[in-house]
């Protein structure tokens, strides 16, 4: 059975992650640091395993990759997947939200590789969950936009460290509504080339494709998804 981890497992794109892995018959294993979000997903899928885990903070993410490497002795999967995002103007964001959006976002990733290095099989798979704001931006976007630009580069360089062991990509979602779908306008749909705005659920599917022999001879991409939002020229 494959041993999967999923970062931010516990809500949105995440647990549609830790769903399609149960579906696809992996043991799975959600780090959130939110109890609350991990109750009610064990409530909900009772064979998925809880940890409850800051990415965030290096110590917390060896912690948890301890545990793993004593109860599953491997890791095949790994999404990373845990993110914040704040949109503050350059004067009033403060160094401390600048390192942390740059630690829950990007630095987890490297904590999971540098401790869960030895974990991984042959054939594993990592996937890193980054935005099309690496590609482009909103004004006030600074720490996001470079945690999520971070985080492509960060793909690349792994690919190429962890080859030919592990295959390491990234998906770029683009906007994926967690909370409110049916609430969205005609003019939200609209913007989108394919006539919708996104789902947990669509980016579950392409990672599931990453993470599996269907994508074997990809690595080091980064993957938009994002209904063809970031390919609409706009002139005003
Ligand atoms: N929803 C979108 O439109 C969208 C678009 C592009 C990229 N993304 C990225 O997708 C990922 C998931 O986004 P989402 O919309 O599902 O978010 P969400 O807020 O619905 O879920 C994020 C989960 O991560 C957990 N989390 C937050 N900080 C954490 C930390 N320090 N340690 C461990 N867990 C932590 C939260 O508790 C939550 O369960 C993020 O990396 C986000 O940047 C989302």
């Amino acid at each position: 059975m494959k041993t999967s981890i999923v970062t931010g497992g516990g809500h949105g794109i995440g647990k549609a992650i830790v769903e399609k892995l149960l579906h696809e018959g992996c043991q799975t294993i959600a780090l959130d640091i939110n109890s609350a979000h991990l109750q009610a997903l064990k409530q909900e899928l009772p064979q998925v395993e809880t940890l409850q885990c800051n990415v965030g903070v290096a110590a917390e993410v060896n912690d948890a990759i301890k545990f793993i490497e004593k109860k599953y002795g491997k890791i095949d999967y790994l999404v990373n997947n845990a993110g914040i995002s704040v949109f503050e103007p350059i004067e009033t964001l403060s160094l401390e939200m600048w390192n942390e959006i740059l630690s829950v976002n990007l630095s987890s990733i490297f904590y999971a590789v540098k401790y869960g290095k030895h974990l991984f099989t042959d054939n594993s798979a990592i996937v890193n969950i980054a935005s099309t704001r690496a590609l482009m931006s909103e004004a006030n976007g600074e720490a996001y936009g470079a945690s999520k630009g971070g985080i492509v580069a960060l793909t690349h360089a792994l690919a190429v460290s962890l080859s030919p062991k592990t295959r390491v990509n990234s998906i770029s979602p683009g906007w994926i509504e967690i909370n409110n779908y049916d609430t969205l306008s005609t003019a939200d749909h609209a913007q989108h080339l394919t006539g919708k705005v996104g789902k947990a659920n669509d980016i579950a599917e392409t990672a599931w494709f990453l993470l599996s022999e269907k994508s074997a001879f990809i690595s080091g991409q980064n993957i938009v998804v994002d209904g063809g939002m970031t390919r609409k020229m706009i002139y005003v």
